[in-house]
Parts: structure tokens; sequence; C-alpha cells
């Protein structure tokens, strides 16, 4: 914690290091952090129609009071936005607004924004820089960090992209106070994750106090937040590109892409519920090889099922409508992390004790898979 009541992190990436700032207020102070970074005092902002009409006035005023102007570009909501014609309609715009190569962008809003504005951050002018302001807990604790930019093509998400990191990372906490409960919640899966793949301190606080932040308790959701982003930043200076260590980021990832491939991205589904069902799911995988002590994949469960997140496959489908499970694993073989036609998934010795594994026979996954939508 700094004198200014902010919590201050390093992601460092040698002459690509930048801070991530988190706190509350910190829209209203934008200026003072972005100031510093800028050739002339004016950014473009691009953000969603929803986040525009409640966050962008207290943003543009945080700017306007250190003497910068703003441009914005203000995109729909949702996962669509995140393909080609969007892409197209921001480059063009930026182009007509005069963004120089000097200037940097602002994603103001959820992962799909930063998704987006970073993509075309990385290629725009050959390359300028941007900043997240990331205004959902799963932007605040995953995607606004690591400088992952994409955008989807209709054969699979993210299929496009870019590894771009940002300049700087604001993740303002007061503003999580408008996202719906279920997206806070989804998001509080990515905040569990680190719990689970490398901080089991971290895990039992969460055990703890999750209700309690869940509930909007904003000291701790600051806490969860800056703990979240150091776990991530820790990842990311060791292995920025995923050529190793990165891939635990994707603890529940290959278990919830199959689901979320199956009932089709959007709000059916939200990333993050296909997470906390992948994250249980791999934990009752790492118990089912006699790994991980079924206690842990219990208390995984248990306490992600107590916030109100599913932690089951058959939740995701209504009753008896659910795939089987040989789809569910033919989705999975599809998956951009396949290596040398092997499933990678992550597992895990314990709480806090993830690891990479490439060699698990997907009859037993799909066993379990079975057995889970059957339950
Ligand atoms: P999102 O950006 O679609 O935001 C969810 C919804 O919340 C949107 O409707 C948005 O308008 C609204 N919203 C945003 N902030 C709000 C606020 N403060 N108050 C009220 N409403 C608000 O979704 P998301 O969950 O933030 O991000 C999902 C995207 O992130 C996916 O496209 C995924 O692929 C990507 N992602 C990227 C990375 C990465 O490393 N780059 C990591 C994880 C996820
Ligand atoms: N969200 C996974 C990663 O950034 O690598």
């Amino acid at each position: 914690m700094s004198s200014d009541g902010r919590q201050r992190l390093g992601v460092e990436l040698g002459s690509r290091r930048y801070d991530i700032v988190v706190g509350g207020g910190l829209l209203d102070e934008a200026g003072q952090h972005i100031g510093p970074l800028l050739k002339r005092p004016r950014v473009f902002v691009v953000t969603d129609s929803t986040v525009a009409g409640l966050h962008l006035p207290a943003l543009a005023a945080g700017l306007a009071a250190s003497g910068i102007q703003h441009e914005s570009v203000v995109l729909p909501p949702g996962e669509g936005t995140k393909d080609f014609a969007h892409l197209e309609r921001l480059c063009r715009a930026l182009v007509e607004k005069r963004c120089e190569r000097s200037d940097l962008l602002v994603a103001l809003g959820g992962g799909v924004i930063g998704d987006i504005t970073g993509f075309a951050a990385a290629i725009l002018l050959r390359g300028i820089g941007f900043i997240q302001v990331p205004t959902t807990l799963l932007a605040q604790v995953d995607s606004s960090v690591g400088g992952k930019t994409a955008i989807d093509l209709p054969e699979g998400k993210n299929l496009v992209g870019a590894f771009h990191q940002p300049r700087l990372v604001l993740a303002d906490t007061g503003v999580l106070a408008t996202l719906p409960r279920r997206e806070l919640l989804a998001g509080y899966a990515e905040v569990a994750k680190y719990g689970l793949i490398d901080r089991p301190d971290f895990w039992t606080w969460l055990e703890e106090h999750g209700a309690a932040l869940l509930d909007g308790d904003t000291g701790l959701l600051g806490q969860a937040v800056a703990t979240s982003c150091a776990a991530k930043a820790a990842i990311v200076a060791r292995d920025e590109t995923e050529t190793g260590d990165r891939a635990l980021l994707n603890l529940g990832h290959t278990f919830g892409h199959a689901l979320e491939t199956e009932v089709g991205y959007g709000d059916r589904l939200l990333h993050g519920e296909g997470v906390a069902i992948g994250m249980v799911l791999a934990f009752q995988l790492s118990a089912l090889l006699g790994l991980c002590p079924a206690a842990d994949a219990a208390r995984v469960q248990r306490h992600l099922g107590a916030v109100g997140l599913p932690t089951s496959p058959r939740d995701a489908f209504g009753h008896g409508l659910g795939p089987d499970a040989a789809r569910l694993i033919q989705h999975m073989r599809r998956d951009k992390k396949v290596q040398d036609g092997r499933i990678t998934f992550i597992l895990a010795r314990g709480i806090g004790r993830a690891f990479i594994a490439r060699d698990v026979d997907p009859a037993l996954a799909e066993r379990l898979l079975a057995e889970r939508l059957a339950a």
C-alpha cells in the first residue's frame, strides 16, 4: 500500500515494464496517473455504450482536471464486438480523429473493450501505446494484465491477436459497484483461480472473506484485486508469451471452453462461470488420477458453490438436456492449446499446487464428464 492509499504493483518486463494501480476513486484522478505518459495532453478513450453511460463522465473529468483532452469511440457492448468489422470501425474512427503514433488509447471497459482496444493499438500505425482502465472484476484481475489482445473469428474465440503490453493499468474498484452481481461472480472465479494455482493462503482468505467481498466490501475487493494482479504479474514476468508457466492461468479453461463452445458464447454461460465449473472438474480429475486429495476437490466445489457459482457441467444445461461427454471432448480437441494432438490439462496436487499436464488419457476426462453430467 503506498502513501496515497493506492496499491501499486509492477509487471516486470524490462523495457516494457508497467504499473498496475488499484484503489477506489481512480477515475477521478486518472489524469495524474496518465499525464506523465503522454507526449501531448490528449488521449483516445475506447469504451462500450453501457460503460460510457456509467463511467465515461468521471474519467473525462479526471482527465480534464489535469488538462488532458479526450476523444471517445463508443462501441456496442458484448462479445460480438470483438470482430473484424468493429476492429475496422475502431481503427477508422481513430484515424478520422487524427490519432498519432505517439498518442495513447485508453480502454475503458471489460475484457471485450480491453482486448479489441489492445489489438487495435498493436496494429494501428504499426503499433501505438495503450492504457487499460478495466471496469469488470474479470478485467481488473485478468484480461487487463499481461498483454494478450485479440478479436474472435466465427471459427473460435481470440484466434486473431497479438501480445501487446499496456503502459499502465488503472483498476478503480469503485466502478465495480455498478456491475451486475452475476458479472461480479464470474470475475470472482478468476480471483479464486489464483488461490488454486499457487496461493493457498489466498484461497483460505477467500473462503473466509469471499462472501463479504461479493457483497461489495470495497476494502476486501481492493485486496483481492491487488493480490490477483500480483499473482498474474509474477507468472507473466517469467513467461510473457506462454511458452511454459503462463499456461497455468488456464486452470479450469480446458473444460470451461468446451462448455462455452457447446452452449454458444453469450449470456447462457459466462466465461467465469465456465471457468468455475472447469476448476471443479480439474480438481476432480486430479483426485481421480490419485494426484490430489479428494478433500481438496470437495473444498473447491464447496466454496465456489457457496458463493453462488455453478460447479457442475449439469449447471450449464437444462435438466436432461446436456450433450454427451464425448462431444465435449471433441470440443477440447479443437482448443488452440492442443499440442501434437494432445489436450493440455491444468491439474493440481492440492489447493495452490497446480501444474501443466500433457499426458492425461482423454478417456478419463470423458468418464468424469459423463459421471458429472449424469449426477
Ligand atoms: P465484457 O467486457 O463483455 O463486460 C461484461 C458486461 O459488463 C458488458 O455488457 C459491459 O458493458 C458491462 N460492464 C462493464 N463494466 C461495467 C460496470 N462497471 N458496470 C456495469 N456494467 C459494466 O466482459 P468481461 O467479462 O469483462 O470480459 C470478457 C472478455 O475478456 C472475453 O472476450 C474474453 O475473451 C476476454 N478475456 C481476455 C483475457 C486476456 O488475457 N486478454 C483474459 C480473460 C478474458
Ligand atoms: N488469461 C490467461 C492469460 O492471460 O494468459
